[in-house]
């Protein structure tokens, strides 16, 4: 008898990397995706809910994808068409699927689906806002998480949006600040994870290419755009997968190779530094001298897991696997 699969729930701002990772979710034989719930963030909430659809046809899946929240809690949505194309699939007309969205809001459908399932795990590749309309609205539903891996952050080092922020703290730091105080038992997996020998080089891309799969085709091309946008930001030759690294270690956890349990702030109120995550590796959270600033976190008693290192050539070598 073959083991059970881990039940999961992906909350995302489809756009182009968000897609490779949901192509790595429902093709994975260790996961059971229980629903797709989108945010607004890489694109609006509306074209990101049929990105979302169009990988689930894509792959033959049947899941439940559910729109949410349109914007952050309380500023305006800054998309990221810059970087992913105005459709965030890189523009190249993909025909939009015929399936329908599910009833409903994305945070009832967090809800619901967690007091259904205890023990889920979920994996957040966008916004936070979701989450934390979820957590708003039934604080108790922690308890039921046994995981929550979240894409986001640039711990103790640059953005990719400033140098202080990435993308999705950024977007909405107070929804990120409301999630990492929920009691959720976070696995912070940030943009830099990703960068390095973890981007695609032209020899994978070609790799890739070579497996003559709709699936490893379209991964390549619908980040046509976000890999010459890396290159005008970073300088860095190839595709940067974010979201699939954190879809990689939602997978399979032994491929963050260094890991610690930190209390962490998110920076709300400055305008330099706005969506900061701001890791105490210092332990100067619970200094008296020091309660003023850190004084939420270190009482939510929450510290977040947050990994360091990830084990590329076997993420790569997952990655590859879902699209062969
Ligand atoms: C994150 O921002 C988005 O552009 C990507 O989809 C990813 O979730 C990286 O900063
Ligand atoms: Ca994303």
């Amino acid at each position: 008898m073959g083991r059970a699969r881990r039940s999961i729930l992906i909350d995302t701002d489809t756009a182009s990397d968000d897609a490779v990772a949901l192509i790595m979710a429902l093709r994975s034989s260790e996961v059971q995706v229980e629903a797709i719930t989108v945010v607004a963030g890489n694109v609006p909430v509306e074209q990101a809910s049929r990105n979302a659809l169009f990988t689930v046809e894509l792959c033959g899946a049947d899941v439940p994808v559910v729109p949410g929240a349109g914007k952050p809690l309380i500023r305006d949505l800054q998309t990221a068409d810059w970087f992913h194309g105005r459709d965030g699939l890189g523009d190249h007309g993909y025909a939009p699927s015929n399936a329908s969205l599910a009833q409903g809001h994305a945070a009832d459908t967090i809800v619901k689906v967690v007091r259904q399932t205890p023990g889920i795990e979920i994996i957040t590749l966008g916004p936070l806002t979701n989450l934390a309309l979820a957590v708003d609205r039934d604080p108790a539903l922690v308890t039921n998480v046994s995981r929550c891996v979240v894409m986001g952050g640039a711990p103790c080092c640059e953005g990719n949006v400033t140098p202080a922020a990435e993308f999705n703290i950024w977007v909405d730091p107070e929804a990120a600040r409301a999630v990492f105080r929920s009691g959720l038992p976070i696995e912070l997996v940030g943009w830099q994870l990703c960068r390095g020998s973890a981007v695609l080089a032209n020899d994978d891309i070609a790799r890739l290419k070579s497996f003559g799969t709709k699936l490893a085709e379209f991964a390549v091309t619908c980040n046509s755009i976000a890999m010459r946008a890396l290159h005008t930001q970073t300088g860095e030759i190839g595709i940067s997968l974010p979201d699939p690294v954190a879809m990689g270690i939602l997978l399979d956890p032994s491929l963050c190779l260094a890991s610690s349990d930190h209390f962490v702030k998110v920076e709300t109120t400055s305008a330099l530094t706005r969506g900061m995550t701001v890791v105490d590796r210092l332990n100067v959270a619970t200094d008296p001298r020091n309660r003023e600033v850190w004084a939420e976190t270190v009482y939510s008693g929450t510290q977040l897991n947050v990994c360091w290192q990830l084990d590329v050539p076997r993420w790569k070598a997952l990655l590859f696997d879902a699209l062969r």
